[in-house]
């Protein structure tokens, strides 16, 4: 039956874990798939986490199904966090929101949903984007076209190439931002060039899509959302938000993520939301309850929201102080032209390596890094640190 099945290759981020997992150097390093571990390289379980666990343990709730579109008290705080509590689209009713099983969930419904909506649309993504991204839109039919957005260079943002493609897409065209910490390049655009992005999708009328997975690793959980915040007081009249808990609230194996479309008014954002539960129930049915309630239990309290923030600022203060780290340390090693990391956002760093030189990493030095030369700068830790800026400089010196 499966004869002509072939093998086809493991996933590019997901595919190194199995490879350092079976990795027996002592010393190894995985700064492959994007996780926050902490100095003693453990994943952090927040503290505020932990309370609301213990309060559902001691509760012991049954387990019955969710509503096809999540936990409710899970899909308003999201909202909240995204647009803002006080968001006059929120007020209107015109956000439709569903607990989604991660932010990859997020993605495929809502790629579902506007393939059987807008069945002629295509989508353009950043170049380079998350290797999924492309995967996700294809396995749902779309054709994937990229807009240029990094320049390898300065290590910085292409913004006029950026601007440049934008403005020839075709009007309806879906554009897949990422809202903060880009990944794979950790290179952002600042408010000013959002609001230049806001004012060429308005004028185009493209169809923004919004992937937000690392809110609050960078500024802060409102200023990560700027580009959401600004896209909804543009006026224009729809647009889409995946999001995503994993990375924010350290609950990766939870698969806590949410899609959020805004339409035009409360009643096309019900219509919208019917259409979106159908989706759901044709992919997972509904999601699973755990990761949800310790999201919303922290959210909905004054007191674990405000323990969350300072937790989830450590996070963001540590990968800071890596990056800096990081820099100072191969600039002592002779290697002054990594600078460019420092000025670069969130978990990841395209730190310029070539494939061969990522080959090297693993080979000789037991380093995992994605063969794009992507680094999850919050991998290391003060006593990996030197061991991975002595290899970065040996590979990088040929
Ligand atoms: C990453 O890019 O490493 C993360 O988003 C994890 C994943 O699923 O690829």
């Amino acid at each position: 039956q499966f004869a002509s099945v072939e093998l086809v290759p493991g996933d590019p981020i997901l595919g190194l874990t199995d490879a350092y997992n079976a990795d027996t150097r002592p010393g190894k390093v995985n700064l492959g798939v994007g996780i926050y571990y902490d100095e003693q390289g453990r994943i952090p379980l927040l503290k505020c986490v932990e309370q609301v666990e213990k309060a559902l343990a001691d509760a012991a709730k049954p387990r019955g199904y969710l509503p096809i579109d999540g936990l409710a008290a899970y899909d308003l705080e999201t909202q909240k966090l995204l647009f803002g509590a006080d968001s006059e689209l929120l007020s209107a009713g015109r956000v439709a929101t569903s607990q989604t099983i991660g932010g990859s969930g997020a993605l495929r419904v809502g790629a579902d949903f506007l393939k059987k909506t807008l069945p002629k649309a295509r989508i353009a993504i950043s170049n380079p984007s998350w290797e999924n991204h492309r995967v996700v839109f294809g396995n749902a039919g779309f054709e994937v076209s990229d807009y240029r957005y990094y320049d390898p260079a300065s290590h910085g943002l292409d913004f006029d190439g950026m601007l440049e493609d934008l403005g020839k897409l075709e009007a309806g065209t879906v554009v897949l931002l990422h809202a903060c910490c880009h990944n794979p390049t950790g290179v952002d655009l600042t408010a000013g060039q959002w609001q230049q992005v806001v004012e060429l999708v308005k004028q185009r009328q493209l169809l923004p899509f919004i992937d937000i997975a690392y809110q609050g690793f960078d500024k802060g959980t409102d200023a990560d959302a700027t580009a959401i915040r600004l896209f909804g007081a543009s006026g224009i009249p729809a647009f889409v938000v995946a999001s995503s808990y994993s990375k924010s609230f350290s609950l990766y194996g939870e698969r806590v993520g949410a899609l959020s479309i805004v339409a035009a008014d409360r009643d096309e954002a019900k219509r919208v939301q019917s259409n979106i539960k159908r989706t759901i129930r044709a992919n997972w049915s509904s999601p699973s309850t755990h990761g949800a309630a310790l999201v919303a239990g922290v959210l909905g309290s004054t007191e674990l929201r405000a323990m969350w923030e300072s937790e989830l600022g450590e996070m963001r203060d540590r990968i800071h102080r890596l990056r800096a780290g990081l820099v100072s340390k191969l600039a002592t090693l002779g290697a002054p032209e990594f600078a460019f990391i420092q000025q670069q956002a969130g978990m990841f760093s395209y730190s310029g390596l070539s494939k061969e030189q990522v080959d090297r990493l693993r080979d000789q030095y037991a380093i995992y890094a994605v063969g794009t030369g992507r680094i999850c700068v919050a991998a290391l830790s003060s006593s990996s640190l030197d061991r991975v800026a002595e290899a970065v400089y040996a590979v990088s010196r040929g």
